[in-house]
């Protein structure tokens, strides 16, 4: 039988959180033009990666916004009626999602779970108080996360998850650099690969993209760009909201989409054009 989200996961604790990050529109601002463009992501999920549960939201380096993309992923996943949505801090150097979402304790977490077999994924996945979604908190920072991210345990509990719930969306590691989020590839159905405009540097997205099996890049997100919105969507939603200006097209590299921009200009790598589906957001520079 199914079951709800209450019985997935722990009631909830309202002393366990406080006042989430303005920067996650799809929870904060749901109407707005940038959650707009997060709802679009999920629909090219739904429609074209449909059997693909297990989502890695994935950079080159840190910095790029994996964390702000996958909760605002997250976010709009769990608007669906009945949605049952777990958002999981694979980064386990630097894990940051249970503090983005404004979660205060953060232990026990993922990394308690996997080392105490007497821990559960449902005694442990805090339900948010507003929205349909449950989150998996890092627990504790690890300067080695090898042993936690190459568990049998973790792709058990993960293969769980992914049955338990809608959608299992993942912060993961940076892939350049260490392998961490090597580690995670063979049972994650599909990354979203965030590109940070004018700042993730195009060799070493290149390296990432390298290292990936193609069948599991779902896509490109750009965050972080700095070009105005068009004016119809500018006129459309109002300019009060439109603090992170900002425009998002979906295409298949060969700019079918709406927008105004063909990819090179941001260090989209040339060898995104044998994607099936190229995503790209631009939602406004950090501030
Ligand atoms: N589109 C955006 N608009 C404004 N600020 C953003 C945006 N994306 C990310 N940021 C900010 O940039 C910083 C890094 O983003 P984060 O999601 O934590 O990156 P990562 O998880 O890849 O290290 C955070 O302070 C975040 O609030
Ligand atoms: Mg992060």
């Amino acid at each position: 039988m199914t079951q709800t989200m209450t019985q997935l996961s722990r009631a909830v604790d309202q002393r366990e959180w406080s006042r989430m990050d303005e920067h996650l529109v799809s929870l904060v601002d749901s109407t707005s033009f940038e959650a707009d463009q997060y709802r679009t992501l999920r629909h090219a999920l739904e429609r074209t990666h449909a059997a693909k549960k297990v989502i890695g939201v994935t950079s080159a380096v840190p910095g790029d916004g994996k964390t702000t993309t996958a909760i605002n992923l997250a976010g709009v996943l769990a608007q669906a009626p009945d949605a049952r949505i777990l958002i999981v801090d694979l980064d386990l150097r630097t894990p940051s999602l249970g503090d983005r979402l404004g979660l205060t304790v953060q232990s026990p977490g993922l990394v308690d779970l996997v080392f105490d077999p007497a821990l559960t994924l449902d005694g442990l996945a805090r339900r948010h108080p507003q929205f349909r979604l449950a989150v998996l908190p890092a627990g504790r920072a690890l300067t080695v996360p090898y042993e936690v991210l190459k568990s049998p345990r973790l792709a058990e509990l993960m293969l769980q998850a992914s049955r338990q719930y809608d959608y299992v969306i993942l912060d993961t590691p940076p892939l350049a650099a260490v392998q961490d989020a090597r580690l995670i590839a063979d049972w994650v159905d599909g990354f979203v690969m965030i590109v940070a405009a004018h700042r993730t540097p195009r060799k070493l997205l290149e390296d990432a993209l390298n290292l990936m099996d193609p069948a599991k890049l779902i896509g490109l997100v750009f965050n972080g760009e700095d070009r105005l919105r068009s004016g119809y969507y500018g006129d459309y939603y109002g300019s009060s909201k439109g603090k992170r200006r900002g425009w998002w097209r979906t295409g298949n590299g060969n700019g079918n989409g709406h927008g105004n921009g063909h990819g090179n200009g941001n260090g989209l790598a040339h060898g995104t054009s044998v994607l099936d589906t190229v995503l790209r957001t631009v939602l406004g520079r950090p501030r």
